[in-house]
């Protein structure tokens, strides 16, 4: 007979959690960011706050972001005219529309990881979802469930309001339930749409025009599991390590809140530099334990928040421009889509690297890094292991 110590030992994986299969989706609308003030201003009828206007044009050009796909249009403004105003009760509609649109959006991204992963849905025993940008019951997760049809007794989670480190936040959880549950699969579906927090302009409210310049549409899903089946599931990224943290001295930088109106959010100019100087020392207690100091020697894919966030980093830890280039295409081509999108960063990592002919995932360096940034200031960090671009790979990248 087996001891209880025998049994949960048992039950324990014995590999390390691994990144089996990647989705993306977005809205097919997107809007070009040189025409954005123009669009947005003559959307809401405030075309005649011209020195906001210009303010906003100002801001966007700043932003290195070429487009962002976006559900919120013209049509759909003149529809839902509410959404003009900067102030107005609101949130009734915001939240309906939102519920169909964020598991919409999800449940595209997570046909394509399960596509991808290429085993049957009744293998994932774990659902884990995430958005910011709505609060229900039952859950995005229950939705999601439901419009995947998956087993109704799949074990799910549903994380609201994590803000932009939720991408970090999704792939910690994964690791501890896979490695603590012998062939557990969790499908993550990160889902986030705009529409809550999209309004009209205020002469006096300046964290509008930020957040409007910046933030899009996407949603990602991805796979999770340990000891991946050789030669049926193929590794992405091995998820080593984790270790979360609270900025100190940073309370209020960025913040939200769900009001009759919406989400309202606050980004201080403070926040790229708080998160500059304490990168280095997370760094540090990451890489230490495997005698890595040299920070270009690594791949990276991290929130890209903001291009002042990733210049700041860059700066401060003397970055080749190399190392952001994965995270800098996801911020041009899509803007900052929260939570969703340091998992775009990693999907686009693994795939120039297999495009360039690298023999690694992460753009041919063995270790890297993953970081999220959101409210509190919150720092979610993994260090990630890449794998062979060409074969099936057991622990630590080593071939079979
Ligand atoms: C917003 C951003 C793109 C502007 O680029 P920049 O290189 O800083 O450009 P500037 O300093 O010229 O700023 C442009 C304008 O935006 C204003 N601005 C910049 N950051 C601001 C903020 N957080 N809040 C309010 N206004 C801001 C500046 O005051 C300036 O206004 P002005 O033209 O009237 O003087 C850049 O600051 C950025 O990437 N910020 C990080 C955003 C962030 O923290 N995101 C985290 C979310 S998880």
């Amino acid at each position: 007979m087996m001891s209880v110590d025998e049994i949960r030992k048992d039950q324990r994986a014995q590999g390390t959690a691994t990144i089996l299969a990647i989705g993306t989706a977005n809205p097919p609308h997107f809007i070009e960011q040189s025409k954005f003030p123009d669009t947005y201003f003559r959307m809401t009828h405030d075309d005649h706050m011209i020195e906001l206007k210009k303010k906003m044009q100002r801001m966007c050009d700043k932003t290195m972001i070429r487009k962002r796909h976006m559900y919120v249009n013209e049509e759909f403004v003149e529809e839902n005219p509410i959404i003009r105003e900067h102030n107005a009760p609101s949130l009734d509609i915001r939240q309906d529309i939102s519920a169909v649109l964020i598991s919409e959006l999800g449940k595209e991204a997570a046909e394509k990881a399960i596509k991808e992963w290429g085993q049957p849905k009744s293998k994932i025993t774990h659902l884990i979802c995430c958005t910011t940008m709505a609060a229900f019951l039952p859950g995005i997760d229950y939705r999601i469930l439901k419009l995947l049809d998956l087993d109704l007794s799949v074990k799910r989670m549903m994380l609201y309001q994590q803000g932009c480190n939720g991408g970090g936040t999704v792939l910690r959880m994964a690791k501890d339930i896979v490695e603590n549950n012998k062939g557990a699969r969790v499908l993550i579906v990160v889902s986030e749409v705009t529409l809550i927090g999209l309004r009209g302009f205020s002469e006096t409210d300046m964290d509008v025009l930020v957040s409007h310049s910046l933030f899009g549409d996407g949603a990602a899903a991805l796979v999770v599991g340990a000891d991946p089946m050789p030669g049926v599931e193929k590794p992405i990224f091995e998820l080593i390590s984790t270790s979360p943290t609270i900025v100190s001295d940073s309370a209020g930088a960025i913040t939200g809140s769900i009001r009759e109106s919406g989400l309202i959010i606050h980004i201080g100019k403070e926040v790229p530099g708080l998160i500059a100087s304490h990168i280095e020392k997370k760094l540090i207690e990451l890489f230490q334990p495997l005698g890595i100091s040299d920070w270009n020697s690594i791949f990276w894919a991290i929130h890209p928040g903001g291009p002042a966030i990733l210049d700041k980093i860059e700066a401060t830890l003397g970055l080749k421009p190399e190392k952001l280039l994965a995270t800098r295409h996801v911020l041009a081509e899509y803007g900052n889509m929260s939570s969703v999108t340091v998992l775009f960063a990693l999907d686009e990592m693994r795939k120039r690297s297999i495009e360039n002919g690298l023999k690694t995932t992460g753009d041919g360096s063995e270790w890297g890094v993953l970081f999220g940034f959101g409210p509190g200031l919150t720092i979610e960090s993994l260090v990630l292991h890449s794998c062979d671009t060409n074969a099936p790979t057991t622990l630590n990248g080593v071939k079979d």
